[in-house]
This record gives C-alpha cells, structure tokens and sequence, in this order.
C-alpha cells in the first residue's frame, strides 16, 4: 500500500525527503532555513528500497534516512541522479549504510555522534542490573501473584560493587559505560579496544586517588589484549563496537564459554555482534548467566527460544530513547543535509552541543566519507 507523506515548506527550492517522522521542530526549522520542501513519510513501516527509490523520483537534493533501510549503492546511484548531493543517516551507527557506494556517487554521508553518549550509556546501565539483580522477572512474578513473602533466598542476584566491569569498544558510548559503572559502583574497569583511552585512563586514575584520598578503596583501569582476557576476567560485559566484518559475530559460543557462569552481558551497539542462536543455547545451559540485550540480530525478530529465556532482559532497540538525545539526533542530522547543501565546511569539534540552541553553525556536524570526498 503506498504510503502517505507529508510536505512541509512547499516553495523551498531544495527537495529533501526524511523516511520516518523525526520529534522536535528544530530539525525542520533548519531544512526550511536552507530553502528546503521537506517531504516526510508519516508511515512508521520500514520503507522498502523500492518505496525510497520511487520517492526519491526524478529531483531530490537530499535525503535523511534510518537505520532500518538499506542505504545501498543503487539507492545512492538513484540520489544522485535524481540531482542529490547530502545523505544523513537518523542514528549514530551507519552499517546500513553502504558508504564507498556513495563515495562512488559523490554523495557525503553524514550521522549523529555526540548526543547520544550518556544516553545509551544509562540505558547500559540500566540493563546490567535489570539483568543482574533479575528485575523483569522479579516484576513477573509480583504480577503474576506467587509473592507470599519474605524469604532469604528468593531472586538472588549478582552484588556488583567492587566487583569487574568489562568494556568492549571504548569509544564515547564504552567509555562513558564505564565510568559510570566505575564512579557509581566503585567497579573495577579492563577493557578491549585496538586503540588505547587515555583520557579514560587518566581519568579512573585520577578518580582512584579521589577515592584513597578519602578512606575508600582505590579503583583500576586496564587495557586487556585480547577480547578473550575481558571475558575470561570481568563479571559484567558491556558491548560497545560498531558493527563490520570483524565485529559480526564476535561473541560466539567459544567466547561465551570463556565467560564467568554468573556473569552479565550487555549488548546495546548492534545485534549481529553476537551470535544470538548460540547465546540462546549458553544461556538455556547457564541459568546464573544473566543477559540485557537492547539490539536483535535479526531485529525486528529475535532468534527462537530467546523470548522464553528468564535469564534474559530484552528491550526494543531503545537505547537512545529519551526527548533529548532522539531530537539532537534529527537536529544533527538536519543540520548535515543543510550545510552541505549550503556548501559549509566540516564542524571542526567533537562538541556538537551549540548544534542544539541558538543560531545553528554554518558547518556539518559530522560526515564519515569527509576524507574521501576531500571535504574540509
Ligand atoms: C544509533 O544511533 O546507531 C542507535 O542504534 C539508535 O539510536
């Protein structure tokens, strides 16, 4: 069935389609201000490459889409002969995104870092525990009327102050997992990453002589060399990497079985970094193992048997959800599509926050194939 669309400033002289409906209004404001008609899909079906191309049709100047769609090169190749010149993916992460496709086709391809750090971090966060301390079920089973009173061991968990909190990917969202985890809980931090943080480093460095300094127990911070180490040492995992050909899979049922017996993991990067099938069988066999998952590996769908899994804490793709961040995202991916359609530089700081008050800067917040493009 053909979706509806709405058309928001018709007498723009740019058109610029948005695949899903976006919250806030900056976003918008933006477009219009760099005389955009900007064409919105009300539907919130996943748009199939079919539906974009035919949208995107015989004149379109940009185009903002979602994690959803498959960004291929032949959409690419319709952008641009359609006249197209700017791309923002409405996320973070882009492996939906086939970016030397759009290399190819000279189309700068821009995305969203910086406002969803803390954000995805917390619900992070919130998953470790959910997870550890059997939240859900514990939930179910007051709902479901079995509660008939106190006693010493009903729904123990995992205490995890003071215990080893393990990172995958200490990237903005890992490292800022971490700390969180570090300062909240007192957590002992090892992590895996080919490229150190120092500013983390310090950082727990710093904070433990915080802790000496006042009667407290000091903290540590390590970088494993292996992805093996974390597992075999950590009682709670939090993945953090991006999703490509050497993260696919990168949990997997040898790697599971490194893992403590009543150890947490966390997935809130992408689905297919573990191997859900096997992660299924390791839990059916590991009931102390405990699991929080934010991301699918066949998402919207989730491998058979995992739905049934008490040991399992799943949310729906979620992770950045809160007004603030999902309207910083569609303001920074607006603000993409706008200045290269202006012909402004690159934003030249990891600080995107004057993107989200005041008078938005003639720059783009972030374009990944800049280099390749030889954008400045
Ligand atoms: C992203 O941005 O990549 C998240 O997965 C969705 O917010």
């Amino acid at each position: 069935m053909a979706k509806e669309w709405s058309t928001y400033n018709p007498e723009g002289t740019r058109r610029v389609i948005v695949t899903k409906e976006l919250p806030g209004e900056r976003w918008l404001r933006i477009l219009e201000a760099a005389d955009c008609r900007v064409e919105v899909c009300e539907s919130p079906a996943v748009l199939s490459h079919d539906e974009i191309t035919e949208h995107i049709g015989s004149r379109c100047d940009g185009a903002i889409g979602q994690l959803t769609e498959d960004w291929d090169a032949d959409l690419f190749g319709a952008l641009s002969a359609a006249g197209g010149r700017a791309y923002s993916n409405y996320a973070v992460g882009y492996d939906n995104v086939d970016v030397p496709g759009a290399t190819r086709h000279g189309i700068p391809v821009g995305n969203t870092p910086g406002v969803l750090t803390e954000t995805t971090a917390e619900m992070a966060v919130a998953l470790t525990f959910a997870a550890g301390r059997n939240v859900v079920a514990a939930d179910g089973f007051m709902r479901g009327g079995e509660y008939e009173g106190w006693l010493p061991t009903l729904f123990m968990g995992q205490r995890l102050h003071g215990a080893t909190v393990g990172v995958i990917g200490a990237g903005r969202i890992g490292a800022a997992y971490g700390r969180m985890m570090v300062e909240g809980h007192k957590m002992n931090l090892v992590y895996f990453d080919p490229y150190p943080n120092e500013a983390l480093e310090r950082f727990i460095t710093d904070y433990s002589a915080f802790l000496v300094e006042h009667g407290e127990p000091p903290v540590t911070c390590r970088r494993l060399d292996s992805i093996e180490d974390v597992l075999r040492e950590a009682n709670v995992v939090s993945l953090h990497t991006a999703l490509d050909e050497s993260t696919r899979h990168m949990i997997n049922s040898e790697r599971l079985g490194l893992m403590k017996p009543d150890a947490v993991l966390v997935n809130s990067s992408r689905g297919p970094v573990i191997d859900e099938a096997a992660l299924v069988d390791h839990c059916r066999t590991h009931p102390d193992f405990k699991v929080g998952l934010d991301v699918f590996e066949d998402e919207p769908a989730m491998k058979p048997g995992l739905a049934e899994l008490d040991n399992v804490v799943i949310v729906p793709h979620i992770a950045s959800a809160t007004g603030w961040t999902r309207q910083g995202m569609a303001t920074l991916a607006a603000a993409n599509v706008a200045a290269v359609l202006q012909g402004y530089p690159l934003w030249k700081s990891d600080d995107v926050l004057p993107f989200l008050s005041g008078d938005v800067p003639q720059a783009a917040p972030n374009i990944v194939n800049a280099a390749e493009l030889g954008l400045e």
